[in-house]
């Protein structure tokens, strides 16, 4: 795992070095991104990394990098700090410099030998990769901005065409998975940078990739499981999953797949050997058609949260409901009271597993939603009430008030101001159960708590049906974790 150094002082770049001692193999030294004050400096930092070995880049404006100067001066840098302690210098495929070839072979310097796509993954990947003019033990490098899923595909394929040490990553939110299975897809290294820093799109912190990705673990036998959604980089589901896979000692990994096509996603589940997948915005009911068996629940919600591939084709469940209900039979328990008239905000797919998962308890069910049409089909669909979400309709609600269900985005980051249920008085009586857990407190849930109300805020439902997801992926219980 490479560090990269990004920072405009030599001294900064050292603290970030010290900060990460531990995670980091080894570091990228961008002299480019270096203040020019500092320029002197430079030749300093390999003597001061206290054995870590350092990659050496000055790159330049057009292929991403921050160096102004003319290249006459950018390899005239280059040439000047080689023999100061760098294992690899980063050379352009067109950098022919007889010099710097010879100063970085007499002091046992590695040349990784790169080139940069910003526009997406050229066709001919494999070919331009061979085709980049190099000696023996250089290491190509393609650093590729893919667009898409197809894109993905091809970098892979690409990639994978190529024998031998390499790097060939993907930037930007469809890259992200190759900078975590950079090891399962035979790569030299990934690139990691500060948190706050992220020195290309897509980037990950080096704790991230390590502590939630167990980066030092995957190689090529590590089982694939991940999340498609879009976007889908926020999801918390990473750090459920691998922990846990840890705990049981399970060579296996997570991660979340940015997607803009369900077909091309399924080639990808072919290519990768993708053993299974949870489904969020926007696939949760577009994926229906492409799965060949389903939970009968699947039917009555009308979404799929979970698939699991198998030689017979892709398996469908959703286990929001289950993940749903959980919290509230705990505190339906706690309150040894029985609660018969329920009103769920919203009437999109999460509506519906909530609604499902009420009526399974034998409740009456009144559904309040912006889009009126929309309540009232997803009412006569599910044998329930529905009202237009207005301030018309607090009466209304306050007759199925025992529990309030929020389903909608109102209240999630950053609308955190959003309540759906503005100017509605809490009795203290009732459940309030928020489906969003960006922030783990929303508005309405406060006002509520403060009313005296029961409150159950989304993280819980996440984390429940994270777990049968897992059991499904795994066969094993979700492990209690330290
Ligand atoms: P999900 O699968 O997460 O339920 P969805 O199917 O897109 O996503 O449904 C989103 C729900 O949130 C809908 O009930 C939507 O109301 P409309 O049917 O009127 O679109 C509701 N919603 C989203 N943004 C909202 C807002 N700003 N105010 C009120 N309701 C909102």
């Amino acid at each position: 795992m490479c560090l990269c150094l990004t920072a405009p002082t030599v001294e900064e770049n050292l603290s970030i070095v010290d900060k990460y001692r531990g995670y980091a193999d080894l570091v990228e030294f961008r002299v480019d991104k270096l203040n020019p004050r500092e320029y002197p400096h430079a030749l300093r930092l390999p003597s001061l990394l206290e054995g870590l070995p350092a990659i050496l880049t000055v790159r330049r404006k057009e292929d991403g990098g921050g160096f102004t100067g003319s290249e006459a001066e950018r390899l005239q840098k280059l040439h000047a700090c080689i023999p100061h302690g760098f294992r690899y210098v980063d050379l352009e495929a067109d950098v022919r410099d007889e010099g710097i070839l010879k100063s970085a072979h007499e002091k046992g310097v590695r040349v990784i030998r790169s080139f940069h796509d910003f526009q997406g993954v050229p066709d001919d990947l494999p070919e331009r990769i061979r085709s980049l003019p190099r000696s023996a033990d250089e290491i190509p490098k393609a650093a590729l901005f893919p667009r898409s899923i197809k894109d993905l595909i091809r970098l892979i394929n690409g990639s994978g065409a190529v024998k031998g040490d390499k790097i060939i990553l993907g930037m930007g939110e469809f890259g992200f998975p190759t900078r975590v299975l950079a090891a399962k897809l035979g790569g030299y290294l990934s690139f990691t940078s500060e948190k706050r820093i992220n020195a290309a799109p897509g980037q990950v912190d080096p704790e991230t990739l390590i502590n939630v990705y167990r980066f030092r673990e995957i190689d090529g036998y590590t089982a694939l499981f991940g999340i498609i959604g879009n976007p889908v980089l926020h999801t918390r589901s990473p750090g459920i999953h691998n922990p846990a896979f840890g705990k049981l000692g399970l060579n296996c990994v997570y991660v979340p797949f940015h997607t803009d096509s369900l077909e091309h996603f399924r080639e990808l589940t072919d290519l990768l050997d993708v053993k299974g997948f949870s489904v969020t915005i926007p696939f949760k009911e577009r994926i229906i058609p492409f799965l060949s068996e389903k939970g009968e629940e699947i039917d009555h919600i009308g979404s799929c949260n979970t698939v699991t591939v198998t030689s017979a084709g892709w398996q469908g469940r959703n286990f929001d409901y289950i993940g749903f209900l959980k919290p509230l039979q705990k505190e339906l328990g706690h309150k040894g009271k029985a609660c018969s008239r329920a009103t769920v905000i919203g009437a999109g797919g999460a509506s519906r597993a909530v609604v499902y998962a009420l009526r399974k308890l034998g409740m009456e069910v009144l559904i309040v939603n912006r889009t009126p049409e929309r309540a009232k089909r997803t009412a006569e669909q599910l044998g329930c009430s529905w009202a237009p979400l207005s301030g018309d309709s607090h009466s209304r609600i306050s007759g199925y008030a025992d529990i309030i269900v929020q389903t909608t985005s109102v209240g999630m980051h950053p609308d955190v101001d959003g309540d759906p249920l503005a100017g509605y008085h809490f009795t203290g009586s009732e459940i309030v159960y928020d489906l969003v857990y960006t922030p783990n407190v929303t508005k309405m849930m406060k006002r509520a708590g403060e009313a005296g109300c029961t409150v159950i805020g989304g993280l819980e439902m996440l984390l429940e049906q994270a777990y049968c997801q897992f059991e499904t992926f795994t066969g094993r219980k979700y492990p209690g974790l330290d």
